[in-house]
């Protein structure tokens, strides 16, 4: 017996990476999945667990493509209890790149992380709010607490991090990644909007602010050679897969949920008066 037997849970971009150990979790805890991906890999799921999986070609970016994936899972399991908003992407930007480039960059970038977000909302959120309950976790970053530059990159004078300077080096974020940023910056109010208007129906909504988590992406950045001492600092999909069962089970909302590379992988205590912008866990 799984705690979410009975219960149907959606993960998008879950071929690689975070997505797909989130969704390997919920389904060893019993939910039936509903993933879908870009890459084809994500069908894979479907042979390799015993849970039921409805695996979907499909581009969170793209709005026909979105209502076909939730529509789609709607008909074939009658329900979804469970949204977990992950699929996002990368880029490196800067404010003075090229028009074409950029533009590029911002259809790319804030069209998954934010537009993806906001999409599967919009699609999952009126078969919920007729269910009378439901559960979403949007996929956000530690960029919103932290600063600093990743591993790779080389910001000789980017500032030094102000509320870390003996601690582990801080990940992400930085001048570097504007657009990235503020797709994931975008999510709060997403995230802070919708607990509000949904609490009423039941519906919490909470995001997963990781920093540094070892996955496809990750090892990407390193031309998938990390150094040893790199690939010892990344937190492990795993331990961040635990916390948001945890989370999904917990019944608070309006939260951003950190995780720093440094320190433990734990569903902090709920917080009593929220910051907008909370999910630090080396603050109270
Ligand atoms: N890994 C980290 O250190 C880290 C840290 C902070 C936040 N995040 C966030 O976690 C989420 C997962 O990241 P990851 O590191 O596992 O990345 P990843 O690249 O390893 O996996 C992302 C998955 O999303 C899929 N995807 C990308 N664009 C898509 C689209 N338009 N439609 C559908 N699927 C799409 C990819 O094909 C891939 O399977 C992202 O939102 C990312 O921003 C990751």
């Amino acid at each position: 017996m799984g705690v979410f037997d009975d219960k149907v849970a959606v993960v998008t971009g879950a071929a690689v990476g975070l997505g797909n150990t989130f969704a390997r979790a919920l389904a060893a805890e019993g939910a039936s999945l509903a993933v879908c991906d870009v890459r084809d890999e994500n069908a894979d799921l479907a042979d390799e667990l015993d849970s039921p999986v409805m695996a979907v070609h499909a581009d969170v970016s793209d709005a026909d493509d979105v209502k076909r994936f939730i529509d789609g899972a709607i008909d074939y399991y009658g329900q979804i209890d469970i949204l977990v908003s992950n699929a996002g992407v990368w880029r490196a930007s800067l404010p003075t790149d090229d028009m074409d480039k950029t533009i590029d960059d911002y259809d790319v970038v804030v069209g998954t992380n934010l537009k993806g977000v906001f999409l599967c909302g919009r699609a999952v959120i009126p078969h919920m709010i007729e269910r009378g309950s439901g559960e979403i976790i949007n996929v956000n970053t530690d960029h919103l607490h932290t600063c600093g530059a990743p591993f790779e990159w080389d910001h000789g004078d980017a500032p030094d991090c102000p509320w870390q300077a003996d601690g582990p080096r801080p990940t992400g974020g930085g001048p570097a990644m504007d657009l990235y940023d503020a797709s994931k910056w975008g999510i709060n109010g997403l995230t802070f909007g919708w607990s509000q208007a949904l609490e009423p129906h039941n519906i919490r909504v909470n995001a997963l602010c990781m920093g540094a988590t070892d996955s496809y992406m990750l090892r990407s950045f390193h031309n998938f050679d990390p150094s040893p001492e790199e690939e010892a600092s990344w937190m492990k999909a795993e331990d961040v897969a635990r916390v948001m069962l945890e989370l999904i089970q917990d019944g608070r909302t309006g939260e951003n949920i950190g995780f720093a590379v440094g320190h433990p992988v734990v569903l902090p205590a709920r917080r009593t008066n929220p910051y907008y912008i909370p999910g630090d866990p080396t603050r109270d």
